[in-house]
């Protein structure tokens, strides 16, 4: 895929602002100029949700009802698209492709982003939520059911926690047995995408970083039904739910051991970005190729790691917008620059 243009209206600082987008761009600018706001509505239109926020909400501008973003993009087979998204601060979102109202499903099968910016640490240093909705991605992409069924077991558990509520334990372990299969179901799709991950992390690893050891582990319970039969009383006592996949923990073990504790600012950022080049990897393998969209490039990291880290997405096909407010980062060849002066 590959976004033209895009038109951007009351979204954080940026009123009304266009800008052609070429295959590769890097965007600098002072801190506050906006750079990640551009970066975060090329996500925005692609996939309908931020990478900053949970409540796209906080991306309205702060004077206005509703942000409105338009791109002109070609798609994953290569079919020029009109695409925007606009929400407003009732909630109400509108995705709108090619003249029809879509839904963000619709969306997600023609296009989606890959973003890499700072937060993206937490993958490695943060909850486990954080690693647990990084394999769920992957999930999505290998297998376009597993949205459906994340649907499914977000309502499971929706109903399951109104049922412990009401402290109806009959109620609560109908829906446990019947929800049985497809939690299963879950967890195993879960399990090849960390081998799937893994698999192409440490072929990078070997290529760049040899030494360096990284990969995920998702441990899960054998004894899936006893486990949650001996939670019930708990959970009746709580009133809601205290175990299932949306708790799981999925950990990343390196070379020092659990990565969370572990590894230095530095270090944690190349893994972090060598995580999504390998899962750029696993899409390209489907001829998939999403927009990467990197915020902050290389920052914590040395110039000669950057020189290593350039090389590898200089070759990428993926179009990649990157941002950076470094102004003697090591001018790339064969990338164009955009300055956002405001
Ligand atoms: N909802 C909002 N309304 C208005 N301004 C906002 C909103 N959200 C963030 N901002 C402001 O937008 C500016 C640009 O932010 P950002 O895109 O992160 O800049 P950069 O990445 O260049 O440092 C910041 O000064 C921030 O305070
Ligand atoms: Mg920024």
């Amino acid at each position: 895929m590959k976004i033209n243009s895009i038109f951007i209206s009351n979204f954080r600082s940026l009123s009304d602002f266009s800008i052609n987008l070429p295959q590769k761009l890097l965007i600098k600018g002072k801190t506050g100029s906006g750079k990640t706001s551009i970066l975060e509505s090329c996500f925005v239109v692609s996939s309908g949700r931020s990478f900053k926020t949970f409540d796209i909400k906080d991306c309205i501008s702060k004077d206005s009802q509703n942000f409105y973003i338009e791109s002109d993009f070609d798609d994953f087979e290569n079919y020029s698209r009109k695409v925007s998204v606009a929400y407003d601060r009732k909630g109400n979102k509108k995705i709108i492709i090619d003249g029809n109202v879509s839904s963000r499903k619709d969306l997600l099968s023609i296009a989606y982003p890959v973003v890499h910016s700072p937060e993206d640490m937490f993958i490695i240093t943060g909850s486990p939520k954080f690693r647990r909705d990084f394999i769920d991605r992957i999930c999505f992409v290998e297998d376009k059911s597993y949205f459906d069924d994340m649907s499914e077991y977000i309502k499971y558990i929706r109903n399951k926690n109104a049922a412990l509520k009401d402290k109806n334990a009959e109620v609560v372990k109908y829906l446990n047995a019947a929800a049985a299969p497809l939690i299963d179901r879950i967890r195993k799709k879960r399990n090849v995408s960390c081998e799937t991950i893994n698999k192409k992390v440490s072929v990078l690893l070997e290529k760049l970083f040899s030494g360096m050891k990284v990969f995920f582990t998702y441990n899960i319970d054998e004894n899936y039904a006893e486990k949650l039969e001996s939670r019930l009383e708990k959970e009746l006592e709580k009133g809601f739910s205290l175990y299932g996949p949306h708790l799981d923990n999925i950990n990343i073990t390196t070379e020092v051991g659990n990565a969370k504790n572990n590894i230095s600012m530095g270090e944690t950022y190349i893994t972090s970005f060598l995580i999504k080049l390998a899962e750029l990897s696993i899409y390209a393998e489907k001829n998939e190729f999403p927009i990467f969209l990197i915020d902050d490039i290389f920052v914590f990291v040395d110039d000669e790691t950057k020189k290593t880290l350039f090389k590898e997405i200089e070759v990428l096909k993926n179009q990649i917008i990157m941002s950076s407010s470094i102004e003697n980062l090591n001018n790339f060849n064969n990338i164009e620059v955009f300055y956002l002066s405001r």
